[in-house]
């Protein structure tokens, strides 16, 4: 169940899971598609240009950082116009955030499309740091227009960080379409041969907290999993919908203690625990609790899946 390939949900894995702790979403919305429908109100830390301002020292003079602990992606340079290259700027953000005393904020302001491609945002940072995401994330578009030393298998990772939460109305759009049809595991060829395609597996770790979520993928895309969790203890998603083209939630070998409550999975896969054990290997999962949750639309409930080495038992 590894489709770190599919970007368009891949930023949903990463996000939740290379946190270490208490990744929370508030109404947070995700789409397949690169639409601007989901603005709603501007958060009270977010000025406009206009706003007066008194920047600590230590900060740069900017009309965009008018609120202290506020790192305003553009007043780094980024754009926001969903075609210049805003990479850069987030990571120079990133950095200055991570190196404050203070907690932090990281914002990305509403009604602007921000393209960054692949990256790694690393930790540790000095203090708790808070993605603020009202705007719009998105990749460059398509595997073609990656840049050719680009990681094609993740898109934003968050590594070695403790105690930050990603929150804000904004939208992480993968753009996922035109990876669909690639192959990201062992899949289905044509006339019922099998191709290959490995892909990598999340390495996480324990607190993760997911909340009111909303993950959309169509139906039809392939391998494209709501949350997939491995390795990791101590899950917590609640109060969230999911609908896909895989697995609603994905929960592979590694993980216990995780308390799924109050999500809405469909149309899609359903909830799935495994594949355990591919290539005869051992995996322990334990104490996975499901209530309070609708699945409809789906091929399955709720289901425990195991691998063997035949590689049918990959095809889905
Ligand atoms: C987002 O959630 C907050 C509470 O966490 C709520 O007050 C607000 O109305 C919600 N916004 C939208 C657009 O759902
Ligand atoms: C990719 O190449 C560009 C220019 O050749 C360079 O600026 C960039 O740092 C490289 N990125 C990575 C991830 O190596
Ligand atoms: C797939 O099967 C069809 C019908 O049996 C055959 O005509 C076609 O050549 C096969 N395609 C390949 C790539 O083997
Ligand atoms: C369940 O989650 C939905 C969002 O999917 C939310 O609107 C609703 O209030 C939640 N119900 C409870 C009892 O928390
Ligand atoms: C099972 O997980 C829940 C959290 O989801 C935790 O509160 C509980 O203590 C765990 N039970 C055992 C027996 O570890």
């Amino acid at each position: 169940m590894n489709k770190f390939c599919q970007l368009s949900l891949l930023c949903i894995s990463l996000f939740c899971f290379f946190l270490s702790t208490q990744a929370r979403w508030h109404n947070h919305t995700k789409h397949s598609k690169h639409k601007k429908s989901y603005i709603s109100q501007p958060p009270s830390s977010s000025p406009g240009p206009a706003a007066s301002y008194s920047p600590p020292p230590e900060e740069p003079k900017n009309p965009y950082n008018s609120t202290p602990g506020v790192f305003d992606v553009r007043s780094f340079g980024a754009v926001g116009d969903g075609q210049t290259d805003d990479t850069q700027a987030f990571k120079m953000a990133w950095d200055t955030a991570c190196q404050s005393e203070s907690p932090a904020k990281i914002l990305v302001p509403n009604h602007l499309t921000f393209m960054i491609q692949s990256t790694i945002f690393t930790g540790p940072c000095l203090s708790g740091l808070v993605l603020q995401v009202d705007g719009i994330i998105v990749p460059p578009d398509g595997p073609e227009s990656w840049p050719k030393n680009n990681s094609r298998r993740q898109w934003l990772v968050f590594y070695r960080i403790n105690e930050m939460s990603l929150q804000g109305n904004g939208v992480i759009d993968g753009r996922g379409d035109k990876w669909w049809s690639l192959p990201c595991k062992p899949h289905m060829g044509i006339n019922g041969t099998t191709l290959p395609g490995p892909c990598d597996s999340p390495v996480a770790i324990r607190n993760v907290h997911v909340e009111s979520i909303s993950i959309s993928a169509p139906a039809r895309s392939p391998n494209t999993d709501g949350i997939h969790i491995e390795n990791t203890n101590d899950v917590k998603i609640y109060n969230s919908v999911i609908s896909n083209g895989d697995d609603c939630v994905s929960i592979g070998s590694g993980c216990c203690d995780v308390d799924i409550r109050n999500i809405t999975c469909g149309p899609g896969h359903g909830i799935s625990i495994g594949s355990l054990g591919n290539h005869n290997s051992r995996a322990c999962v334990s104490n996975i609790t499901v209530r309070d949750s609708i699945i409809r639309v789906s091929d399955n409930g709720v289901r425990i899946k195991h691998g063997r080495v035949d590689p049918e038992q990959y095809l889905e």
